[in-house]
């Protein structure tokens, strides 16, 4: 978007959480809670993304898949003095900032599109985020005057009489004019009471200069939590969870039971695949069409499964490749593999893939049969149609080359190179 920056503020201590771990990095379906944040910026076409930290910062830098800005905050001494930092950068800029909070994960990019546009449409001053909630607790609350317009924002802790039962409460999402919000930041006095300078003042400074202030009030107010505590973060995974399936859903997946699936942000799944209950699907899977997954499977990090692909109950795939109509029905581990097409994996089949020092990979050809209860210790390699007997163990180092039987503790080649 033409002329547009933002600001994450992502400084604070996150203390409400009682956690090592900074708060903007805990997870929520899979993925640190500010790279939600990040990714809104990043998908509505801001310039240029800069991050305020404060607090374990280069874990936190570590953690973000975008290039941002990273900006300091010495002191924590409110999310006002937060943007401050940031002012430095923004000296000869002329066009308008967003400034996001690093804890409202549930954020819509469409919401906060909505804000940039009536921002940039009414030429105000600032255009922030609203939203009409039952417990504003903990929240800041619109003060409007008479005519309906905004007066000021305030904070829970400074909340007096009626204002404690306003509804309408901000979100966090503000977007400014880059010279008037730095002018504003200026003049604003420190919170005695928190011994913070608070950017939710900006608003009443605006509305005592006589400039404009506007706001766009959330139709799902459901995506302004912001995350302070772990009950937070419990109510946020069921919300982030909800919409993922319902995505999938609208996409042409079959999920027979959405109240029993667990699906991470980022997982891909094709259309006319049905998900049974009580299954597990990470970040980073991808899933091809037409495929059976479930019920009690797991599939973990780094696993692409083709089309028309099988893959039953109490079964765990890890960093594995499965090319298509491969069956894999019944209890079984697959970590660090690459299996072929139409390969079929017996019930109780397990890549013992980790030697103690290493993982090592397994590699299995198109059409091999893979008997029940077999034990593959990688790295190994089952050629294309080969068979492994039922309860074989395949020892480190193996080939089976291809069309070949094998059986035994440990397996030996008993038929070679017959299988077409
Ligand atoms: C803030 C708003 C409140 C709003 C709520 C929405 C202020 C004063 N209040 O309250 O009106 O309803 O968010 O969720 O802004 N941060 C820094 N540096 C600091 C302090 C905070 O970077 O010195 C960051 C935090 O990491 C966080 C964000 O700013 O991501 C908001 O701070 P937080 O302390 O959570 O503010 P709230 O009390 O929730
Ligand atoms: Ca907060």
């Amino acid at each position: 978007m033409k002329n547009l920056r933002t600001i994450i503020l992502a400084a604070g201590k996150g203390t409400r959480m009682k956690s090592d771990v900074p708060k903007v990095l805990h997870p929520v379906c899979g993925k640190p809670i500010i790279q939600y944040i990040v990714d809104v910026s990043q998908s509505i076409g801001s310039l240029k993304t800069y991050v305020v930290f404060g607090h374990k910062s280069d874990i936190v830098k570590e953690a973000l898949t975008y290039p941002i800005v990273a900006v300091e905050q010495p002191k924590l001494l409110g999310t006002a003095d937060a943007v401050k930092c940031a002012e430095n950068y923004f000296k000869s800029f002329r066009g308008d900032v967003l400034i996001l909070c690093g804890d409202t994960p549930l954020l819509d990019k469409a919401t906060v599109k909505r804000v940039v546009q009536k921002h940039k449409k009414s030429k105000a001053a600032c255009t922030f985020l609203t939203a009409v909630v039952h417990n504003s607790k903990g929240y800041g609350r619109i003060i409007r005057g008479e005519n309906g317009g905004v007066v000021a924002i305030r904070e829970d802790k400074d909340a007096a009489g009626y204002e404690r039962n306003i509804a309408e409460i901000n979100v966090g999402v503000y977007c400014c004019q880059s010279k008037e919000l730095f002018k504003a930041l200026k003049a604003l006095k420190m919170n005695e009471k928190k011994k913070e300078f608070y950017l939710t003042d900006i608003v009443e400074f605006f509305f005592e200069n006589g400039q404009k202030v506007e706001t766009v009030e959330t139709e799902n107010p459901a995506e302004g939590l912001g995350i302070n505590t772990r009950e937070d973060l419990a109510v946020a995974e069921n919300f982030m969870r909800r919409k993922i399936l319902s995505n999938l859903m609208i996409e042409g997946v079959t999920i027979v039971d959405p109240g029993t699936t667990y699906i991470d942000a980022g997982a891909k799944i094709g259309s006319d695949t049905v998900i049974y209950p009580h299954t597990f699907i990470e970040s980073n899977v991808r899933v091809g069409k037409n495929c059976r997954i479930g019920p009690f499977a797991r599939l973990r990090q780094g696993t692409k499964i083709s089309d028309k692909v099988e893959i039953g109950n109490f079964t765990e795939i890890s960093r594995t490749k499965i090319g298509s109509k491969t069956f894999m029905k019944h209890f079984s581990y697959l970590g660090d593999s690459l299996v072929g097409a139409n390969v079929n994996i017996g019930a109780g089949v397990i890549t013992a893939n980790f030697d103690g020092q290493q993982k090592n990979t397994t590699r299995i050809d198109d059409g091999a049969f893979i008997g029940s209860d077999s034990v593959l210790v990688a790295p190994v390699r089952i050629g294309k149609k080969a068979v492994i007997g039922a309860g074989s163990v395949v020892t480190k180092g193996k080939v089976i080359p291809d069309g070949s039987v094998a059986f035994g503790v440990p397996a030996k080649i008993i038929l070679k190179e017959k299988r077409k």
